[in-house]
């Protein structure tokens, strides 16, 4: 079976059209990256992985990320739940997920892409949306790209927990403060010559900014990236497949019920190219 596909929205989204023995021979790994770049977010649907093919799959598009910053599950695995005997690595972390950000924004090289599955689905609520950060950048003023393109973002684990937990402990403050911050350019532009925003709630303050500048700058390009015209929500079904673009997209997931048991299965592709300024 070939490929063929269909744009989900017409800035951000297209769904795959293939089987499952076709992704798995990595015959259109080719197409696949390239369509990821350009469309931020694909999804199949009907494909029903096991953990085994969903690592497989993955490793046909780049090289499976096994281990971050401080730690990720074993043989890639990540699961996305909050039930703490399913993840109890992560699970206190995922309170960040109800807010745009992207992955690994502390990190030099952040993930490339995230291969997605879900095994348990929430009742109500509990869809995944994306915006598309280089449409957003493309569609800003030119003036501004030019301003824009030259400021640096100090992006820091607290900055990014702290909406989501606001009445957080000390003891917890002082675990996100255990991560390393990292400074990245604004304005990412990607080894193909492209360029796209390096926004995500992780983004803490704009280097040599006045404070109140920087907040509402970061505030007003949030809400900019994000209107409906870049954003494509998932509602998910059994047997669906979702990869993203970490490096060009944001995400989040809608408010759930935290305790119904959602879980989804994710295997990450560590990253390709370090954050360059335009
Ligand atoms: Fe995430």
């Amino acid at each position: 079976m070939s490929l063929t596909t269909v744009d989900l929205r017409p800035r951000v989204g297209s769904e795959l059209k293939t089987d499952l023995k076709t992704l798995l021979s990595g015959s259109i790994c080719a197409q696949i990256r390239d369509l990821l770049v350009q469309r931020g977010v694909l999804i199949a649907r009907g494909i029903e992985m096991s953990d085994e093919q969903q690592r497989a799959f993955t490793r046909t598009l780049g090289n499976l990320r096994l281990g971050t910053v401080k730690k990720e599950g074993e043989e890639g695995l990540m699961k996305v739940t909050f039930d703490k005997k399913e993840n109890p690595e992560y699970a206190e972390f995922f309170p960040g997920t109800f807010f745009w950000h992207m992955d690994g924004t502390y990190e030099e090289i952040p993930p490339f892409a995230t291969v997605l599955t879900p095994r348990v689905l929430a009742p109500s609520g509990g869809q995944t949306e994306f915006a598309n950060n280089y449409a957003a950048y493309e569609d800003l003023p030119e003036s501004e790209k030019a301003f824009l393109d030259k400021l640096q973002v100090v992006h820091t684990m607290q900055a990014s927990i702290m909406p989501a937990i606001p009445e957080a402990t000390i003891e917890q403050i002082a675990l996100w403060h255990s991560y390393p911050a990292r400074t990245h350019p604004l304005v990412w532009r990607h080894k193909s010559g492209r360029k796209s925003l390096v926004l995500s709630t992780s983004a803490s303050h704009i280097v040599g900014m006045h404070p109140a500048e920087s907040h509402a700058l970061l505030q007003r390009l949030m809400s900019w990236a994000t209107q409906p015209q870049y954003v494509y929500r998932h509602t998910w079904q059994m047997n669906d497949m979702l990869i993203w673009d970490n490096t060009g997209t944001m995400h989040r997931v809608l408010p759930y019920d935290v305790n119904c048991g959602r879980r989804l299965h994710r295997f990450t592709l560590t990253g390709e190219e370090a954050v360059v300024g335009a």
